[in-house]
């Protein structure tokens, strides 16, 4: 019997099936765990790009402190001692965060959450949202990006990383729409041949009155 079949129901199964189970928190870091636990993500750890974040962080603020929304295992983030003040990594997965920990990073924190609902009394040179914008809603995104702005110091800004261009177009809209300003575009091309970007977000001047 071809499997194709099959296939179609799965995809047609799987998608309001994924868009319930992410609207809990609980279901959603079950869903993530399950996910660190089988290896699926393990090919991130080695993946290129690492040491961007910093060296662009470094052009609007030398010895950052960053925030990291759904930071994963942070292993693939290069942070060299001495070049930030702090880091900060969040993920929704026990498990992900277990490893970051692990990794046992100089002058790093790191908390269990769901970047939804998450807010910080702190205020952070960058906050860097690293391939993990597409697994919201736009409502979420939207939610999110807007709040965003009240964690950043006054030179602060955030940094979005989406691995695949096509669906990036949609965001920079949503970006464009939460009262930010796209300041720097920097695609990257990846080794599988697919052709990524890192946005580098700052809060829209204030009309003048
Ligand atoms: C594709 S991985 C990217 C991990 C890391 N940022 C990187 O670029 O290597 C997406 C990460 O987002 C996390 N994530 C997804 N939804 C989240 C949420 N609502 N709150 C916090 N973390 C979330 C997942 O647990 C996962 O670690």
């Amino acid at each position: 019997m071809s499997i194709a079949p099959l296939r179609t129901m799965a995809r047609l199964v799987g998608v309001p099936v994924r868009a319930l189970v992410r609207r809990s928190t609980r279901l959603n870091a079950a869903l993530w765990d399950t996910q660190y636990a089988l290896g699926f993500w393990g090919y991130l750890d080695g993946a290129g790009d690492g040491a961007v974040p910093l060296s662009l962080i470094e052009t609007w603020a030398p010895r950052p402190t960053i925030l990291d929304l759904g930071c994963g295992t942070s292993a693939n983030l290069a942070l060299t001692r001495g070049r930030y003040r702090h880091y900060h990594g969040v993920d929704i997965s026990r498990r992900a965060i277990e490893v970051a920990r692990s990794l046992d990073r100089p002058d790093a924190s790191y908390e269990v959450a769901d970047i939804r609902a998450y807010r910080s009394l702190e205020r952070y040179d960058a906050i860097l949202l690293r391939e993990v914008i597409y697994y919201l809603t736009v409502a979420e995104a939207e939610h999110l990006l807007r709040r965003l702005p009240d964690m950043l110091t006054a030179r602060g800004r955030i940094m979005v990383q989406i691995y695949d261009v096509d669906r990036s177009q949609q965001f920079v809209e949503v970006i464009r729409g939460c009262g930010l300003d796209v300041t720097t575009r920097l695609p990257t091309d990846r080794a599988d041949g697919a052709t990524g970007a890192f946005f580098v977000l700052t809060p829209a001047a204030a009309p003048p009155r």
